[in-house]
């Protein structure tokens, strides 16, 4: 193999140095610099042998290449395998990243532990001692009163940190999956960084990647983020890696969410719902009621939005709270929306619709945790502020679905007729929509269709009359 170095690129204009600088000489960036790993002697001919599939290569007919329909390894969590696109691909790398202490570890066990039961799994940590594994085990195998503990057949655990050794255990034990716990862990004694650096992090992915396909063993490889490192976390991985999957979720709150950002076998952005419990990561089969269990209806200030999560869509409450303020610029706190969409809806409410906010702080919450990225919840946050405002609440009976312009104007959204069908299978009668300009497929019936224009009259109809 090549002998390895280190060099530093400009991640602004490209420019490679050898020496780290402050500031880019070449383009004047300052902090642009990324340590990068490369081989010292490139094999003549240029670059194209850098880590491919292993062997030499040659064209072949389509109709000669095996592999009709991907094979997949049962995964027996399903909101686990809705995630991935099914099982798990033989040969493939997947990355599970998340904020420390979100639950990486423990989903990862319990994936492990599921998929032991038909398969060879080896899960090396360089977190945790294998007691402090086996203890976790025991504690997510705990059974049932009166039942017996069934103890996976096939699951072995090392602590070990150093690549080479990981690699050897890997071909001593021949495993059909692999869990590495976690990158940042790993090291490559040859390169002279210390673990958790860029270029340890991304040369031990390449590696393991080199691996996975040219054994057909699957990894997974977990990944912590950091908050002031995001260079040396998960997001250097996302191009070497088959699939990225983020584990997410407030810290105190139990609900988890497993989001794919990108999947070379299946669709992206799908969502997976867990809760944190005391025996590890519960599947949540019906979250649109799980993260409504706790609203109170006829309460001012709370709004029902139907977001999609990938092809699921989800109900869920938004809450949102005004009060008078003291200070010059009064507060804007949103949890779990884009604090630049609460601007935006605070600004239309207060100039299209003469909502009185100047003086008031204004906080939003959407409940269990949950972050909506969507722009079609703008009118469920914009409800549910008007609401606290007006001290008017919002139909019990009625959920909420659309953009809001900056004219104040409601704006269509995608796949509304989903939505519809989540809210109508979840009890609720009716849903304000943006009017429809072109004629498009009828609406889902089983629930009334109240489609409005604009913010004002969205609001005429789902706030209950004083
Ligand atoms: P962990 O999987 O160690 O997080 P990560 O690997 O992402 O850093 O999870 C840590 C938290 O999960 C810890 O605060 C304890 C909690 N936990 C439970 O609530 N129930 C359980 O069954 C387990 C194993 C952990
Ligand atoms: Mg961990």
């Amino acid at each position: 193999m090549a002998k390895l170095q280190t060099r530093y690129v400009c991640q602004a204009c490209g420019k490679a140095l050898a020496r780290p600088m402050g500031r880019c000489p070449a383009c004047g960036g300052w902090d642009t610099m990324v340590e990068e790993v490369v081989e010292a002697a490139p094999p003549a001919g240029g670059k194209s042998t850098r880590r491919g599939l292993s062997g030499r290569s040659a064209p072949r007919r389509l109709a000669e290449i095996e592999g009709d329909v991907e094979a997949r390894l049962p995964l027996p969590i399903g909101e686990f395998a809705r995630v991935l696109g099914g099982g798990v691909v033989p040969g493939s790398i997947v990355l599970v990243g998340g904020d420390p202490g979100i639950g990486k570890s423990t989903l990862m066990l319990q994936v492990a532990i599921e998929m032991a039961r038909d398969i060879r799994v080896l899960y090396v940590s360089g977190e945790e001692s294998e007691r402090q594994i086996k203890m976790r085990a025991m504690r997510l195998l705990r059974p049932p009163e009166g039942q017996p503990l069934s103890l996976p057949d096939d699951l072995l655990l090392v602590t070990e940190t150093n690549l080479g050794e990981i690699m050897q255990h890997i071909r001593d034990t021949a495993p059909a999956l692999v869990v590495i716990d976690s990158i940042q862990t790993v090291y490559l004694p040859e390169l002279e960084s210390s673990a958790g650096s860029i270029s340890q992090v991304r040369e031990s992915a390449s590696r393991l990647r080199e691996l996975a396909k040219s054994s057909g063993i699957a990894v997974f490889v977990i990944g912590h983020v950091t908050k002031e490192g995001i260079i040396a976390g998960p997001r250097v991985l996302e191009h070497i890696v088959d699939t990225v999957l983020y584990l997410e979720g407030d810290a105190f709150q139990a609900f988890r969410l497993l989001r794919s950002v990108k999947n070379r076998f299946g669709a992206t952005a799908e969502v997976g719902v867990f809760e944190m419990q005391e025996r590890g990561m519960a599947e949540v089969l019906n979250p649109s009621e799980a993260f409504l269990a706790e609203r109170l209806v006829n309460t001012p200030g709370s709004a029902i939005a139907v977001t999609m999560e990938g092809t699921r869509p989800l109900l869920v409450e938004v809450q949102g709270l005004t009060s008078p303020s003291s200070l010059n610029n009064p507060r804007r706190t949103p949890n779990g929306v884009d604090i630049n969409r609460l601007l935006l809806i605070t600004a239309v409410l207060t100039r299209r619709l003469g909502a009185r906010l100047a003086e008031q702080d204004v906080f939003v919450n959407v409940v269990g945790g949950l972050h909506i990225a969507e722009p079609a919840a703008d009118l469920a946050v914009a409800a549910a502020v008007a609401s606290s405002l007006r001290d008017r609440a919002v139909r019990a009976d009625c959920v909420l679905i659309g953009e809001v312009g900056l004219s104040g104007e409601l704006r269509s959204v995608g796949q509304v007729n989903a939505r519809l069908r989540e809210a109508a299978k979840l009890g609720f009668r009716a849903a304000v929509v943006p009017r429809r300009l072109r004629q498009g497929e009828p609406w889902q019936p089983g629930i009334e269709v109240l489609e409005a224009r604009s913010l004002t009259e969205a609001l005429d109809l789902a706030l209950v009359k004083a």
